[in-house]
């Protein structure tokens, strides 16, 4: 598998044993622990991520249901030097979630209790392992709903959304997790719980300590609870769906839209023709463009708001007006008028990461790149690759996301290589991220310096290693080896 390490196993840490495993039965009790031993293909699950891009070769699981119980887990295996891997719903797109080498798992699946809702302010506080599919429809008949939607709901956990800061469709509406967790509970590598689970707006009490695990991708310990400000269910949402012939028209497409929707906009998101070939190609239900003729883009307009005839109006309005024009900015264009067309028209977009799984094997950058550049590393790619793969790009234009995919049918060194590093090192000649919103993982360590200066990437270090002496929380990930670094 030409994405295993290409590096050796830290020898620091130590090999489990049969006295560790254990330890940790008397802790969890029997159906808190799985052992490859016992359950191969169980212990197998946990070491392969969503892409079977990156496999590790664990051979235990611990299952922890307690804040408890992660802190005795971590006390542990900081003193035994065992290395650990936190893992939510395993949906990461960077081989964050999966050991490298022989690491612990240590799984939140257990941990999925919903502990008190206040239908006041809308605070919620739950356990890491909440599946973020399962707190929606815990919020909605109460009035509430999440302030983050991402394709891979069914499965992913909160936990592991603050720890990878995940964007997804509706961050423009809500903003970045950064604003609506209002506190964590986490454990740190020796054992300590850290309560910040606060459920106050306003707490400037010195250093924002929580922030540091929002986004730090299991490095620095354990998310065992988080605090989440939930925003009112929107009464009304309506979906348009256009087609356009040039990128040019999609960002013309987007300033008009903030103008003239502004308010009751909740999602501008992008995908390109190659990207609806994918999905139409690989669709079970069906799926098919929404217009007889093929264009070359696609926006999907997502409006939630108080009112479904005013909204529904201003939508169909703003349709009618574009239509209008003279050189009209969109081609074609439909508003859906009910759930079931709703869905049809969001599948469309959020149904291209596993449409492009069948392809063969992907090659995924998730970059943020100003709009003026947007559409052009897809182009450059297409150039680069021509008949040796199919290139696409979809992604959250209100946020500056690209999403570029390439697949071929099965991996392809010379693809890879005409892929990497230029596509690193374009996005950083734009003072773009390397990382948008999937995180660093295992996947990007080495160009991590292609989005942050060598000063910062020290103090990461440094913070890593106040938190985590030993190393033993999530190696291998996110912060760039020594060797790494010398090559930069
Ligand atoms: P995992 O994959 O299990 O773990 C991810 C990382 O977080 C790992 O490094 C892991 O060690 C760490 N971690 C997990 N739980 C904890 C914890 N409790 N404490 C400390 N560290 C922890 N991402 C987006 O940002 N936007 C999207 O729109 C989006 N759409 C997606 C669509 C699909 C179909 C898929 C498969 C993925 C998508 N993702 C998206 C990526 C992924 O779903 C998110 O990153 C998600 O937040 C990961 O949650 P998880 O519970 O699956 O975490
Ligand atoms: C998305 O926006 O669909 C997700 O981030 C997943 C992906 O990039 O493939
Ligand atoms: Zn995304």
């Amino acid at each position: 598998n030409y994405f295993q390490a290409k590096f050796p196993r830290d020898e620091r840490f130590s090999k489990l044993t049969g006295d560790d495993v254990n330890f940790f039965k008397g802790v969890l009790g029997p159906s808190g622990v799985i052992t490859a031993e016992e359950d191969a293909d169980g212990v197998a699950s946990y070491n392969t991520d969503w892409m079977k891009k990156y496999k590790g070769n664990g051979s235990l699981v611990l299952r922890p249901k307690t804040t408890e119980q992660v802190s005795e887990i971590l006390k542990y295996a900081n003193e035994r030097k065992l290395a650990i891997v936190p893992q939510g719903g395993n949906t990461g797109l960077v081989g964050g979630s999966v050991p490298v080498f022989d690491e612990v798992v240590l799984s939140t699946a257990l941990m999925s209790h919903i502990e008190e809702f206040d239908d006041v302010s809308g605070v919620v506080t739950c356990q890491a392992g909440v599946v973020l599919g399962n707190l929606e429809s815990f919020l909605h008949p109460k009035g509430y709903t999440v302030p983050l939607d991402l394709g891979a709901k069914g499965s992913c956990h909160i936990g592991g959304n603050v720890a990878t800061n995940a964007g997804g469709l509706r961050l423009l509406r809500y903003g970045s997790l950064h604003g609506n967790v209002l506190g964590v509970e986490a454990v740190l590598a020796d054992g300590t719980i850290i309560d910040c689970a606060s459920t106050l707006r306003k707490d400037n009490t010195g250093y924002d300590i929580k922030q540091l695990f929002i986004g730090s991708e299991g490095t620095l310990g354990i998310i065992t609870k988080v605090v989440l400000l939930t925003p009112p269910k929107p009464q009304a949402v309506n979906v348009a769906f256009f087609g356009l012939r040039t990128f040019e028209d999609v960002k013309k497409l987007f300033t008009r839209t903030k103008q003239e929707l502004g308010e009751i906009l909740s999602a501008f998101e992008f995908v390109d023709r190659g990207s609806i070939e994918l999905v139409v190609k690989h669709s079970k239900t069906g799926a098919r463009d929404p217009f007889g003729d093929a264009y070359p883009f696609y926006v999907l307009i997502e409006t939630s708001g108080s009112s479904k005839e005013h909204d529904e109006e201003k939508l169909n309005t703003f349709l009618e007006k574009l239509l209008g024009e003279e050189d009209s900015l969109i081609c074609d264009g439909t508003v859906a008028q009910q759930t079931s067309q709703i869905q049809s028209l969001w599948s469309l977009r959020e149904s291209v990461p596993e449409s492009l799984q069948r392809e063969g094997a992907v090659y995924k950058y998730d970059i943020s790149i100003p709009l003026n550049k947007f559409y052009e590393i897809v182009e450059i790619m297409r150039e680069r690759i021509g008949d040796k793969g199919n290139v696409v790009g979809y992604g959250h234009i209100g946020d500056s996301n690209l999403h570029l995919n390439i697949s071929s049918p099965k991996f392809d060194p010379e693809v890879y290589s005409l892929i990497e590093p230029y596509v690193y090192e374009y996005t950083s000649k734009q003072r773009g991220s390397v990382s948008a919103e999937h995180g660093i993982g295992v996947m990007k360590p080495h160009v991590l310096h292609c989005s942050k200066s060598h000063a910062a990437i020290q103090l990461m270090k440094n913070v890593k290693k106040a938190m985590d002496p030993n190393g033993i929380l999530n190696p291998y990930k996110v912060l760039p080896t020594h060797e790494e670094e010398k090559i930069n």
